[in-house]
């Protein structure tokens, strides 16, 4: 595996690099959920780039930018494992250089759910992801289903900028007790890690609502609803959504597919997660 830290670098490695190429873009700390990512990617293509970049330019003003776990060593060796060819691994100077001042924004989609919550969260996402394709020139890019939104933005920024790029979407992966694998779960003590599965519980009883016949999406909102307000340690809830899976707008009623998707709090961290109706 060869490590890049410069741009100019990991353009020329990558004008090298056997076709198709795939890209797993990540901030480290590295768990299952990626790993799943990693592999896949391997078996898809003839060469595998992995980046890792703690982006702060997604981070909003008093989130966990400075804390956000840095396990480079463990990383580097996940990924090596795997077998990944390729590993960029910037200094923010690289990423944002001095005199920096181009953005992809993603209006409408990047400033619902999510967005609303953490504004000019998605623009720094699609920023750095535009990025990432411009310089690592991917034929497929590989994205998590955990972040629903994220992969609905990049999905839009791929086509809208003509990046060429087959963005793939892989299955959220979970403990066994239902609770999305996330590097932000670090920040629950006992108590609250034991009361955060009641998220995929609530998102379960729509999906199970929804194979029963219900498609009244306000239903689905209440009852995934009803589930999360009855954990007592569940701080705030900031959404419940039952939304097109493109356009991310809220239904009335569900004919097609759809995503419901949640975020609260519980303790420290805010917890997101979603699943996909007929899909
Ligand atoms: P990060 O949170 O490190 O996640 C990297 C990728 O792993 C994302 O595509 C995310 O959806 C996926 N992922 C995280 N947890 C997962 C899980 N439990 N199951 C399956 N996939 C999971 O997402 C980002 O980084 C950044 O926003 C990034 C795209 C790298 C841009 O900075």
């Amino acid at each position: 595996m060869q490590l890049l830290r410069t741009a100019q670098d990991m353009a020329m490695a990558c004008r090298g690099a056997a076709r198709p190429m795939g890209l797993v873009p990540t901030m480290g700390a590295l768990h299952e959920g990626h790993l799943s990512l990693v592999r896949q990617a391997r078996q898809d293509n003839d060469s595998l780039a992995a980046t890792i970049f703690v982006n702060p330019t997604q981070f909003g003003e008093g989130e966990d930018l400075t804390e956000y776990p840095r396990p480079l060593e463990d990383d580097l060796a996940a990924l090596d494992r795997e077998g990944v060819d390729l590993v960029y691994v910037p200094p923010v100077s690289e990423v944002y250089p001095p005199g920096f001042n181009t953005w992809v924004d993603v209006p409408g989609l990047g400033d619902l759910l999510e967005g609303a919550h953490r504004p000019g969260h998605f623009r720094g996402v699609a920023t750095v992801v535009a990025k990432l394709f411009n310089l690592i020139r991917p034929d497929r890019a590989y994205f998590g289903q955990k972040d629903g939104q994220q992969t609905v933005v990049i999905r839009r920024l791929a086509r809208d900028l003509d990046i060429g790029v087959d963005v793939v979407v892989l299955p959220t992966v979970r403990e066994a007790d239902g609770l999305a694998l996330s590097s932000r779960n670090a920040y629950l003590n006992d108590e609250e890690r034991r009361a955060a599965p009641v998220v995929y519980r609530a998102l379960c009883k729509a999906q199970r609502l929804w194979e029963t016949g219900v498609t009244d999406a306000r239903m689905l909102r209440e009852e995934t609803r009803r589930v999360l307000e009855a954990e007592p340690l569940v701080e705030r809830i900031d959404y419940v959504s039952v939304a097109d899976t493109e356009t991310l707008d809220e239904l009335d009623h569900i004919d097609g597919a759809a995503m419901v998707s949640v975020a609260v709090q519980i303790g420290r961290p805010r917890l997101i997660d979603n699943v996909v109706l007929g899909q």
